[in-house]
């Protein structure tokens, strides 16, 4: 087949298309047409009905991206000890995850406590009139909200959940007559996004009703606008709070060059630096994300939502900072974190992808709240590794030895080759040239 030029890019209809056919439109993107249809195909699952569980999940799918899945062991929460499951294709997570782990479950463990579940949606809309119609009607319409969505929220209600309030937020001061109706929930062990949503958007449907048919309102439809209605993912009020604290002195020896008291002052210090520096705390943050989204993805949850509300909160002063916090009293040293974690163990993909219930199932099948704790922890450690490193060695040495192996995988070295690479790399410069240059000399006769 002709490689497909880029002026007939624009495909009429291919949603419609069999998927072997989208497949075949694609591989004409690309090298070698027929062995890349091999390739994609090479990853579809081999049991039809898991692979129709994996397609229904989105939308023109042709393949399967596989990423690794990793467990990080010892991870021991208010005394208890998981393994935790990570996916994440970055090399040296898991390990760091495992490494920080195994340290703090010989000092302590982690610490952690729910703060609070509370979850947000907002209906925006426009009133040209008077506030205190608003206001006079506001009882009655949140009764009918109640009314409305009663078939909704039956079963939340009885899983210990529901719609915990409504407040009428008046924005007039930042858009010219616009307003909102700011929902609180508890959705319990379900992240809830689909619950929430469904009741705003019944929600949405009564204020219209009120607008047109209210006695209030009469003669005034022109004057108010139901703009749209959404769950926030800020979710300020649904935080976790995790920490792990030990003697000062506990950590001799944590590093051939530093004392103890070394280490847990830059330590301190490289905290207090992304407390006041924004380019530092975007990546300070960023390695905390790196444990919290590999368990999210391996249960199932949404890490897109779970990282916009992260950084939000990382905002709240107004001021962007680390979410972690280092300290040093009496002796003691102290590192927390705090972030909003909306997390579900129930519902959505936590329980149609294969995977995400074997994570579950790894993991107890941990209640929402629990599953915080453990999702914040791995964050924690991975913060801890992370500047453990910067603070001591750098962070080069480890991830080298991982770059090491993925060079040699793209190389394709065998395991006689890679073992006889990692002791020379240990002495030389990792780069892919030299790599490269070393297989070959092995592999010549
Ligand atoms: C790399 O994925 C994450 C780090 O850059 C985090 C940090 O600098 O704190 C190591």
């Amino acid at each position: 087949m002709p490689r497909r030029r880029k002026r007939d890019l624009i495909i009429k209809g291919f949603s419609k298309l069999l998927k072997e056919d989208k497949l075949k439109i694609v591989a004409q993107l690309m090298d070698k047409q027929v062995e890349s249809i091999e390739l994609m195909k090479s990853f579809w699952h081999t049991d039809h009905k898991v692979q129709k569980i994996f397609d229904e999940f989105s939308e023109n799918t042709i393949s399967n991206f596989y990423i690794p899945y990793g467990v990080a062991p010892n991870v021991v929460i208010n005394g208890k000890a998981h393994l935790v499951p990570l996916v994440i294709e970055e090399s040296s997570v898991v390990a760091a995850a495992s490494s920080s782990a195994k340290f703090w479950s010989e000092h302590g463990g982690f610490h952690s406590e729910v703060v609070d579940v509370v979850k947000i949606g907002q209906v925006h809309f426009i009133w040209k009139g008077d506030k205190e119609k608003l206001l006079s009607v506001f009882d009655e319409l949140t009764a009918a909200f109640r009314r409305a969505t009663a078939h909704i929220t039956e079963n939340m209600e009885k899983r210990g959940g529901g719609i915990l309030d409504f407040e009428l937020v008046d924005m007039t001061d930042k858009i010219e007559d616009y307003y909102q109706i700011k929902v609180s929930f508890n959705t319990v062990d379900s992240m809830g996004a689909n619950f929430i949503n469904s009741c705003l958007e019944e929600f949405a449907g009564e204020l219209k009703s009120f607008f047109r048919n209210h006695h209030v309102f009469k003669g005034k439809e022109k004057d108010c606008l139901v703009v749209m209605s959404i769950l926030s993912n800020y979710t300020p009020d649904c935080v976790v709070r995790t920490w792990v604290e030990c003697s000062v002195e506990e950590l001799n020896g944590i590093d051939n060059d530093l004392s103890g008291e070394e280490f847990a002052e830059k330590f301190r210090m490289a905290v207090k630096i992304a407390e006041v520096d924004e380019y530092r705390a975007t990546t300070h943050n960023k390695g905390i994300f790196n444990g919290i989204d590999a368990v999210a993805i391996a249960t199932g949850n949404d890490f897109r939502a779970i990282e916009a509300a992260g950084h939000t909160y990382a905002s709240r002063t107004g001021k962007y900072k680390s979410l972690s916090t280092a300290e040093i009293h009496d002796g003691r040293f102290k590192f927390s974190l705090e972030l909003p974690l909306a997390i579900g163990t129930v519902g959505g993909l936590t329980n149609l992808h294969p995977l995400a219930k074997k994570s579950l199932e790894m993991l107890g099948n941990p209640s929402a709240k629990k599953l915080m704790m453990i999702a914040s922890a791995v964050g924690l450690a991975n913060n801890f590794a992370a500047v453990k490193s910067l603070v001591t060695k750098g962070i080069q040495i480890g991830h080298m030895k991982m770059h090491l192996f993925n060079i040699l995988n793209h190389l394709q070295a065998s395991d006689e080759e890679k073992k006889r690479a990692e002791e020379y790399f240990l002495g030389h410069k990792i780069s892919f040239a030299n790599v490269n240059d070393y297989i070959s000399k092995l592999r010549k006769p």
